[in-house]
């Protein structure tokens, strides 16, 4: 049943191939989020078609590259796709990538994700800095077999995103004038929107944003040890009192908007994060 480190140790030799760096920080990029990639000085990019145990993204708005490079002079690697239950992948197939970011010497990762806006004070292209999460995917990656060389069998969740990184991302996003809202993100399968009675129930038991992704990475990142900064883009109101049709496009084209901001925060956060874990 050691079969996730046998898995891990065929990725991470296949990489180091290619890459033989250590990267400080692990970014995974959501939908329409992909403008960072044009900072990072890139040195090596790998399909994740060529790495063993990686899945391969089926929505065509992803697509599937390990990027590792330079992010305003610190070693980063990011993920340009990531993977989502309703495509039918395991929870841990859409986590691997994860492991394979801790075992490379990843200690924080960056998750961003498209979300559905809940909280009435929002507006659609906000950021919002993810204060804390509830999985109701009804499911979990860390069910079966626990290799302890990995993780806990009971990690303790009561600091998922810690305060001291949202502080710092906070303070960039405030250097840069720019408008950060805060807020719990709630992941469910997807793949249809929520109805009005959907986004009505989510907000009531305390999420300010729906989305389909995230939450099993951050899982993952801190049964690993790792620590997690996580960010969603606002690119719908589910206003149950008022909602409209949204489709794909809308959110593909609200989050492509959002991207720059959100590129240049992430630029200016590097050094900080990179600062405030390793020193
Ligand atoms: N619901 C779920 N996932 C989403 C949404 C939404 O309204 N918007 C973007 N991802």
């Amino acid at each position: 049943m050691l079969e996730i480190r046998n898995q891990l140790n065929q990725a991470i030799s296949t990489i180091r191939e290619f890459y033989k760096g250590t990267p400080r920080i692990g970014i995974i990029l959501g939908t329409g989020l992909g403008r960072i990639v044009d900072s990072i000085e890139i040195q090596v990019e790998i399909p994740y078609s060529e790495i063993p145990h990686f899945v391969i993204p089926t929505v065509e708005f992803h697509t599937g590259e390990l990027i590792f490079g330079n992010l305003n002079n610190v070693h980063v690697m990011a993920m340009k796709g990531r993977f989502h239950t309703y495509e039918g992948w395991s929870m841990q197939e859409i986590t691997f990538p994860v492991r394979v970011m801790k075992a490379l010497g990843v200690e924080v990762v960056i998750v961003s994700n498209a979300a559905g806006g809940l909280n009435p004070q929002f507006r659609n292209g906000d950021i919002m800095l993810i204060t804390d999460h509830i999985n109701l995917l009804g499911d979990n990656p860390l069910i079966g077999f626990n290799d302890d060389e990995l993780g806990l069998r009971f990690p303790d969740m009561c600091d998922c995103y810690p305060k001291i990184l949202r502080d710092l991302a906070e303070e960039t996003a405030l250097e840069q004038n720019l408008r950060i809202v805060h807020g719990v993100y709630v992941a469910v399968q997807g793949p249809n929107l929520e109805t009005a009675a959907e986004y009505r129930y989510l907000r009531s038991i305390g999420a300010d944003a729906v989305g389909m992704s995230t939450v099993p990475e951050v899982v993952v990142a801190i049964h690993s040890g790792m620590k997690v900064l996580g960010f969603s883009i606002i690119t719908d109101m589910g206003l149950p009192d008022a909602l409209t049709p949204c489709t794909l496009e809308d959110i593909i084209s609200i989050a492509n908007a959002a991207d720059n901001r959100m590129a240049k925060l992430i630029f200016a956060l590097a050094p900080k994060l990179e600062k405030e874990i390793y020193s």
